[in-house]
């Protein structure tokens, strides 16, 4: 047997036990805690023709008297429950799922990893309804799993600046599709991230249908500059991030002029000449842009860097999460 690297690469490596549950006859049944398995499944299962489905990520954090707090959660078990219902799918219980995901947490305590690493969470919920005549049928019947994942780093380089593609041509989802946290969406992103991996060295891709700033792949994006913070306004095209909305409340409140509107790539390049942009999510955190790419020109962000705001802001937020500055809207939940 081959030992687990010490940093295994992001979601690379499962913790021993999941929670599964199962919504049949109109209910949800008791959850059930066990090892991490293959799951069995009928080839006619709805997930697997018509994309029935939906997942969450967030994080627990260890803190130095062994500790562990959980962030956010309740905004994250929000979120599914939205995403089902965009999707048509059984809607999670939030009790329930907040159960399934302390008793994940608790079975594998152990494999909550000290600062800077945490246990990543990832709730999954889908179709199994066994017929290949339902695409505009929706599944009868569902699974909700929560898995977990010890994590450290989502961009190996750290806190290098990243260099992203701002892609003007391509869109990430259907529109009404964006703020649904579905695997379609990340299906549709691949081909032009990976595309853009190859051409342009990138990162990521940064989503700009029709001149208009959304996303990139697997994160919100955000400008900064002196006491500024400038990120799209809540619609339905893009993810509405838990982190993003982490790093505004933080921002308001030491006085920065939040604001939360469309705006296009000429805005963002302008931005950018002597500003910041960073991209934030439970996984990336808050990560500093160095280079952005616009039909074939290279745009250098402030000096090509990551930004000293960009580094406050996420040391701010690294400090609440893991218990070392005060967490004053209530954030946290000891498990
Ligand atoms: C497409 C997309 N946008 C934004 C985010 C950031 O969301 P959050 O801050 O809730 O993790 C994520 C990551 O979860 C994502 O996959």
């Amino acid at each position: 047997m081959t030992a687990t690297p010490q940093r295994p690469p992001f979601g690379s490596v499962l913790a021993s036990h999941m929670a599964v549950a199962s919504f049949q006859g109109g209910k949800w049944s008791a959850a059930d805690l066990k090892p991490v398995g293959p799951l069995e499944l009928s080839p006619a299962a709805h997930v697997l023709h018509y994309a029935s489905t939906c997942f969450e990520g967030f994080k627990a954090f260890r803190r130095a008297d062994g500790s562990v707090h959980v962030f956010r959660m309740d905004r994250h078990i929000e979120r599914m429950r939205q995403s089902a219902k965009s999707l048509v799918l059984p809607v999670p219980d939030p009790q329930q799922l907040a159960d399934m995901v302390r008793a994940v947490i608790d079975r594998c305590r152990e494999a909550v990893p000290e600062a800077p690493g945490a246990l990543y969470l990832r709730p999954l919920l889908f179709g199994t309804m066994a017929n290949i005549g339902a695409a505009a049928t929706p599944s009868a019947d569902a699974m909700l799993l929560v898995l977990a994942s010890p994590v450290w780093d989502y961009f190996s380089g750290g806190m290098k600046p990243l260099r992203i593609l701002v892609d003007d041509e391509h869109t990430r989802s259907a529109a009404q599709m964006g703020m649904v946290k579905t695997g379609g969406n990340y299906a549709a992103a691949m081909g032009p991230t990976l595309e853009a991996r190859a051409t342009y060295q990138v990162d990521q891709v940064l989503f700009c249908p029709g001149g208009e700033v959304q996303e990139t792949g697997a994160a919100n994006f955000l400008l900064l500059r002196e006491g500024q913070l400038l990120t799209r306004g809540l619609d339905a095209t893009f993810l509405h991030g838990v982190t993003r909305d982490s790093l505004i409340t933080l921002a308001r409140d030491q006085g920065f002029e939040v604001t939360e509107r469309v705006f296009s790539v000429a805005d963002m390049l302008e931005w950018v000449k002597n500003g910041e942009a960073a991209l934030s999510g439970t996984a990336a955190v808050l990560a500093g842009v160095g280079t952005l790419i616009h039909r074939g020109l290279e745009h250098r962000v402030g000096n090509g860097e990551v930004g000293p705001i960009t580094r406050a802001l996420r040391a701010q937020l690294v400090a609440v999460q893991q218990g070392e500055a005060p967490d004053r809207h209530g954030w946290l939940q000891r498990v």
